[in-house]
């Protein structure tokens, strides 16, 4: 053999070992990809786990709880217009409150508020129903009816 060939062979062998770590390289950085899309699927399936079972516990307190959000125009107004009407409506208006727009309602008496947004037990026409004060003549309010205006007081007293 001669200088030359031996030369050749020697840069054949380097370049065969530079393929080959090449290429051991390509494999490591594929694992390492392909560890990262699973532990990326398995972060997913946890989220989804987790949000579903969220709508569940959602579901479920909807089911254990009949009295939804309580609607001031379907639930509250009817009693009021029922009960209150003759003494504070348009053609009396007892202390300068009428109870037959929502706007009277929240604008009170005379005197002030009779209803406190998100708390019942502090709103005056809740204290007068229950004590029997009002209506001043005719039929008490029954305490379903309480119940129902004091828990729309209780979630915000909405136009609803
Ligand atoms: C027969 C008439 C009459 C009826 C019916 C009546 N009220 Fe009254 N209401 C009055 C009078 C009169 C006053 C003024 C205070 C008083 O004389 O006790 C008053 C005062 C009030 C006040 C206090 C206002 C303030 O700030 O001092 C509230 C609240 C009230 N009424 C709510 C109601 C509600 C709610 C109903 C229906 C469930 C109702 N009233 C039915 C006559 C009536």
């Amino acid at each position: 053999m001669n200088k030359k060939t031996i030369l050749l062979v020697l840069l054949s062998i380097a370049i065969l070992i530079l393929v080959s770590a090449c290429s051991v390289s390509n494999d490591v950085e594929n694992n390492a990809i392909s560890n990262e899309e699973e532990s990326n699927q398995a972060a997913d399936d946890i989220q989804n786990e987790v949000n579903s079972n969220a709508v569940e516990d959602v579901e479920t307190e909807e089911e254990s709880n009949p009295i939804n959000l309580i609607s001031y125009e379907n639930d509250v107004l009817p009693i009021l217009l029922n009960s209150c009407i003759e003494c504070h409506g348009t053609s009396d208006v007892k202390r300068g409150l009428s109870v037959i727009t929502y706007a009277g309602l929240l604008a009170g008496s005379s005197s002030g508020a009779v209803i406190i947004a998100g708390d019942a037990e502090a709103s005056k026409l809740i204290n007068l129903v229950t004590s029997g004060v009002m209506p001043k003549s005719g039929a008490r309010l029954t305490s379903e009816q309480i119940e129902v205006i004091a828990a729309w007081i209780n979630q915000g007293a909405l136009d609803n």
